[in-house]
């Protein structure tokens, strides 16, 4: 069959749409956004509508996004930045053995610089509790990141209970909304979030741009240094073609959002139903009340994940083990792993299927085929060695 595409969560096709304007901007816009001429004035314009337009969505003040090239720069940015900055007043930040990389190998690093930082455990649905965060706030805790929704198994965390018991604390919050953005509602006027950062082309934006938005106020060291684009806070020439697709895929996020949760919704059920029919076992990680919809992980018992993703692909079916960034490597899932315990099945034979638009009823229900046959003959034949 036609290969079918079932890894949103890693990234989504460009909206054409949003295309369209990249082109006609790279077309017509010539201009460095720093340059006074009318050819600067013009590229500045469109960098400062977008920024406009995002920060209108999410509830902020222009001056209050920062643009990145994504997700990992954001959450370097707003990490560090914020680290290093706020550094007099302490030097312990709280985080979760479930967030991306990202956040996590910059903590690392931020451990190999003299700060120190906790780790949240997370239940068998990948939840943080409150309850461990409120054990492991200090005085001198400057930073608490934990990410909205989680990228492997869709678990949402308590982000309003996080960001509230934050707010008469002097810790910072920040949170990783790159799988979230284009599923969930976000508001920093209703929720007292610090810092937050997001990605492009998890919604239909191009690849290679995101931004951060700091709350006015917050203190924040640049890590890159040349330039006073983006206030300071992040030197280098705009891309503003990727600045202007990204606001008009933000834009239209905003427009279409409760169709967006309905359609994923939708496409998870077919799944699941698929399956059922198909009389295969298998079992739902992640959260079943609190969960992003177009992230579905999958744990079938007794096959092998790296052997399972392999027919898969040559049955056209394109899903992942987990984040993209350790697809294709042995290393179990941190996240599964933290969620079910070292050595846990779960860890070995779990795969992640995410959904985005335009997903058709008769594909999907392919490809749940597909992964239930897959399933049978991967488990039929691991019994037949067995018995040999
Ligand atoms: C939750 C989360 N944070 C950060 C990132 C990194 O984003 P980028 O690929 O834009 O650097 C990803 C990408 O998979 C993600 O899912």
């Amino acid at each position: 069959m036609d290969p079918i595409y079932l890894d949103h969560a890693a990234t989504t096709p460009i909206d054409p749409e949003v295309l369209q304007i990249m082109v006609e901007t790279y077309q017509n816009v010539v201009g460095n956004p720093s340059s006074i001429h009318s050819f600067g004035r013009q590229a500045r314009k469109i960098v400062d509508d977008s920024r406009h337009t995002i920060a209108k969505y999410i509830g902020a003040r222009s001056r209050e996004i920062v643009f990145t090239s994504g997700g990992t720069e954001g959450d370097n940015i707003a990490i560090l930045g914020t680290a290093f900055a706020n550094s007099h007043r302490g030097k312990h930040i709280i985080t979760s053995k479930v967030e991306h990389h990202g956040v996590l190998k910059t903590c690392a690093y931020l451990e190999s610089q003299g700060f120190d930082i906790d780790y949240l455990d997370v239940d068998r649905t990948g939840r943080i509790s409150i309850d461990e965060l409120k054990a492991k706030l200090r005085d001198d805790t400057i930073l608490v990141t934990i990410m909205f929704g989680n990228n492997e198994v869709g678990t949402i965390q308590p982000i309003r209970e996080i960001a509230h018991l934050l707010a008469n604390h002097q810790a910072y919050f920040h949170t990783d909304v790159v799988q979230a953005f284009g599923t969930a509602d976000m508001d920093v006027k209703d929720t007292p979030i610090d810092l937050l950062s997001m990605a492009g082309h998890k919604i239909g934006g191009p690849k290679g741009i995101g931004f951060i938005f700091v709350r006015d106020g917050l203190s924040l060291q640049a890590y890159t240094h040349g330039g006073d684009q983006e206030r300071k806070r992040r030197a280098g020439t705009e891309n503003v073609p990727a600045i202007a697709g990204l606001a008009r895929a933000v834009e239209k996020v905003g427009e279409h959002l409760h169709e967006r949760i309905q359609e994923s919704l939708r496409s998870r059920q077919i799944i699941l139903e698929t399956l059922d029919g198909q009389n295969v076992t298998y079992q739902v990680n992640g959260n079943p009340e609190h969960f992003l919809p177009q992230v579905l992980n999958l744990y079938f018992p007794g096959t092998r994940v790296e052997t399972l993703l392999t027919r898969l692909d040559l049955e056209g079916v394109a899903v992942s083990s987990g984040s993209a960034c350790t697809a294709g490597s042995v290393e179990p899932s941190h996240v599964l792993t933290a969620m079910f315990g070292k050595n846990a099945p779960e860890t070995g034979s779990s795969i992640r299927v995410s959904f985005g638009e335009g997903m058709k009823e008769d594909r999907l229900r392919e490809a749940g085929k597909i992964i239930a046959e897959s399933v049978r003959a991967l488990t039929s034949a691991g019994k037949a060695g067995e018995s040999l």
